[in-house]
Parts: structure tokens; sequence; C-alpha cells
């Protein structure tokens, strides 16, 4: 339902200005879940002045039906549905259907949906030139950048975005063509042969065929370790509005195509503040390197003149247990248990850093738990994957919710480019000074 009809005109926010005592009166909207907001699209025109939020801390900078989280309480929910029971009970592409339309698909409308994006896995031949122009040790999700926007010149027929043929069309390639993509980022790094699709496969068994098998031997991806893969990639589907999301949705907000929009998305994630912890965790671990210096790293976390953090610590909206961690958590067991690595040092050591993070004063007066990160980049490396790949894998899944976001955004009545204000703090007008005046 749009929230103007939605929301409640009365009662009203009052602000007043206390320098002039003069007062004006905002409506106030209430979602269907979550706190209240302050509609301030009208601020300027009446106050003449801005709101300053940097971060974005307290703005909600669009409407959404797509995925709710209560931060306090640790609650996920993708379209309504918790996400320990996605994650117990569907698949990765079950949650792209769901995060794009709204509801869960019916029998057929599996069947149709995976038919869709099974038929478009494979690349371009000539785009599969391009990783022939990376350096083999380029890292993967620059790689990732460069091949997921080229996808715009190579598929014209999906483009026009005021187009829903188009869009559909688009929304089953980027889907489609991010593993392949990874696993041929990974296949550059190793100087291997690029394996194909194969569309018998599961989603997550078909990114680690195209992986880890070559051409010179039968590989079977165990069940297990493809469940896993495929929980992973539910968990990391959507978080909505997060960095990457909302770049991709000011990225659409001028109309830019949707393989643009998504590379952009990919920048974005690539920060260690964002999709890149999960790998900034496993060196952070490595730097460690045993549990009985595990207090002097907590101690330098602690202090504010040392500007380390534990990687995987923490989180903008969970001020409570990221529910995905707690299934991560189990999960990375389950893994290990599988694969038979025995004694697994970082997973010990993994496990010491949370006990003692999560009995120390600092982090439980900031509320700093373990974040998705911290439990993901541990399985991954049980199953052989590079670190360098980590945050590619995340992108795999985000591509679900980035591109859900960018369709509803498209599909708004009132569409505006994303255009924030700024608190001006630099010079003020002053006259040119010739090269010759200057000191
Ligand atoms: N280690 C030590 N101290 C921390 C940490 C940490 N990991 N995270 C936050 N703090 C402290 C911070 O120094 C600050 O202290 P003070 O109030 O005394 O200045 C306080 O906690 C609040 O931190 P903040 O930076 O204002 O919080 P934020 O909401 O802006 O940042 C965060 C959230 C995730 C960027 C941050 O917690 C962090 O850098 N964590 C490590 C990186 C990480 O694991 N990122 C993955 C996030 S989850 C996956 C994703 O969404 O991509």
């Amino acid at each position: 339902m749009p929230l103007d009809k939605a929301a409640t005109k009365e009662p009203t926010f009052t602000l007043i200005d206390n320098r002039t005592g003069q007062n004006w009166n905002f409506p106030i909207l209430s979602g269907s879940l979550g706190p209240d907001v302050i509609d301030v699209r009208r601020l300027y025109a009446e106050t003449g002045m801005f709101t300053f939020d940097p971060g974005y801390t307290s703005t909600a900078s669009c409407e959404s039906t797509i995925t709710f989280i209560d931060g306090d309480e640790g609650v996920l929910l993708h379209r309504g549905y918790p996400i320990e029971q996605l994650a117990a009970k569907s698949d990765f592409l079950e949650i792209c259907y769901l995060l794009l339309n709204g509801e869960l698909p019916t029998k057929v409308q599996k069947k149709e949906f995976w038919k869709g994006i099974t038929y478009h896995t494979m690349l371009d031949e000539k785009l599969k030139s391009f990783y022939q122009g990376f350096r083999r040790d380029s890292h993967p999700m620059a790689i990732m950048c460069g091949v997921v926007g080229a996808l715009s010149a190579f598929y014209h027929d999906s483009l026009d975005i005021h187009d829903p043929e188009h869009r559909q069309l688009a929304i089953y390639r980027l889907i489609a063509k991010m593993p392949t993509i990874a696993a041929y980022a990974y296949k550059t790094a190793v100087g291997q042969p690029f394996i194909s699709p194969r569309n018998e496969l599961g989603f997550a068994e078909n990114f680690l065929h195209m992986m880890f098998a070559t051409p010179c031997e039968e590989y079977k991806v165990r069940p297990k370790v493809a469940r896993a893969m495929e929980r992973i990639l539910v968990l990391h589907a959507d978080h909505e509005q997060n960095a990457s999301t909302s770049t991709v949705r000011l990225a659409g907000s001028s109309h830019a195509n949707p393989f643009a929009c998504v590379a952009a998305g990919i920048a974005s994630l690539w920060g260690p503040a964002h999709g890149g912890a999960n790998e900034a965790v496993l060196k952070m671990l490595n730097e460690i390197g045993s549990k009985n210096r595990v207090p002097e790293y907590v101690k330098r976390a602690k202090d504010k003149d040392d500007p380390f953090r534990l990687m995987g610590f923490g989180h903008r909206v969970y001020k409570n247990f990221d529910p995905r961690a707690t299934i991560l958590r189990e999960s990375c067991h389950e893994v290990l248990d599988e694969l038979d690595v025995g004694e697994e040092p970082l997973l010990e050591l993994a496990m010491e850093l949370e006990r003692i993070a999560l009995q120390d004063d600092y982090f439980i007066k900031k509320k700093l738990y373990p974040n998705v990160d911290f439990y993901s980049g541990i399985i991954y490396r049980a199953m052989g994957i590079p670190v360098s790949m980590f945050t590619v894998i995340f992108a795999i899944a985000r591509v679900a919710g980035w591109i859900s976001h960018w369709n509803e955004w498209i599909q708004e009545p009132e569409q505006k480019i994303g255009r924030p204000r700024q608190l001006f703090t630099g010079a003020t007008k002053r006259n040119f000074v010739p090269i010759s005046q200057r000191r």
C-alpha cells in the first residue's frame, strides 16, 4: 500500500525553532512494522533548513515492502517470513522469487522461474575473453566489478528499464550469470580452464562445480557442502537498505541500466566495513595466530587510540545477536564435521575470540556481537575457498536483494533522483588568485 494512503496525517510532529519561536507541523507516517517516521519532505520548502544525518543513522531513505529488520530484537523478515524458517526450509532461487515478487512461488511458478534462470547461466564467448585481459593476481572483486558492468555492453535487449519484459530479462541474467562470472574469476586466478555451467545441478552446487571441477576428472559436490553453500546464499540474499543496496537504488534513481547499477553495488560491497569484512575476519585470525594472543587483540580493539577493530563484530542495525550469525554458527560446525577437517586451529581461535568478546564489558555495553561475516569465513575456508573469493560469494547472493530493490524503486509512481543535501563548511566566496601571486 502506498505510504501516503497507509499513513496517518495526524498526529503530527511539531518542530520549534527556539531562535524565533516559529513552529511547523510535519506528518508522522506509520509503516506496518518498525518505528514511525517524520515526513520531512516539505521541510526545506517550509523552513528553509535541511536535516543533517551523515551515515543515515536516523533517516529512512525510501519506502519498501521487501525486508524488515528489528535490530534490537535480532529479527530479520523477508516479505514477512522469518530468516530462520527460510534458512531451514527454502533455497536460494525460491528466496530470489520471494524477494522479487512478494510471495513464495507455487510449484509451477518455481519450475518456470528455475527454467528462466538456468537458460541464462552461460556467458557470451566474447565476454569470456575479458578475463584474459586481467592480471592473474587480480582481486576477483575487481573482476566482478568490471565483468558485471560490461554485461550492459552485451545485452542491449534488456536495457529499457521502463519495459517490464526487459527488466525481467535483465534480472534473470544477473541472478543466473553471477555464479559463472565469479567462478571464472577464480579460474583466472588459479590458471585453470573455465568449466561450463551444468543446469541440472542446484544453484549452489553448480557454482561449486564451476569453481572446483577440472576437465581432467569427474567432480562431485558433496550434498552437505552444497546445502551449506545454499544456506549461505539464502542468509546473504537481502538486508534492506545497507550500503550496497542503497548504492544500487541511488545509481538506479538516475535511470542507469541494471547491470551498471549492480556493478556499483559490487563496488560498495567490497569495502571491509561491509561485505569485505568476511575476508578481513580471516586475515585478522591469521594475524592473531594463536589463542593466547586473543586478549592482546581484544585489548587493542578497545583502545580508542588504536584503529584496530575486531572484524566480524558489531553491526549498524543489530544491537543484539545477528540472527544470520546464529544460523551460520550451527552450519559452521556441520560443515567442519562433514569435511572432517579435524581440530581446526582457526575455528578454535575464532571461538575463543567470540567467548572473550562476549564476556567483555566493552563489547557488552556497546552491544558488539559477532555478525554473519564472523562465521561465513570459517565455513568458506573449510570448503577450500580462497579468502579473496569470500566477498564474491556475498555478491552472488546479494544480487537478489539489489535487483529486487532496484525493481521496487523503478515501479514507484513518484520517482525522484536521489540527491542528498549537505552542511557546507568550506571556504566562502573569494576571488581567484593568479599563480604568480600565490604564496
Ligand atoms: N571492534 C571494536 N570496537 C567497535 C567495533 C569493533 N568491531 N565496532 C564498533 N566498535 C565501537 C566503536 O569504536 C564505537 O565506539 P565509541 O562509541 O566509543 O566511539 C562504537 O562501537 C560504535 O561503533 P560505530 O562505528 O559508531 O558503529 P557503526 O554502526 O557505525 O558501525 C560497523 C558498524 C559494522 C561498521 C562496525 O561495527 C565495524 O566496523 N565492525 C567491523 C567490521 C565488520 O564486521 N563489518 C561487517 C558488518 S555485517 C555485514 C554487512 O552488513 O556487510
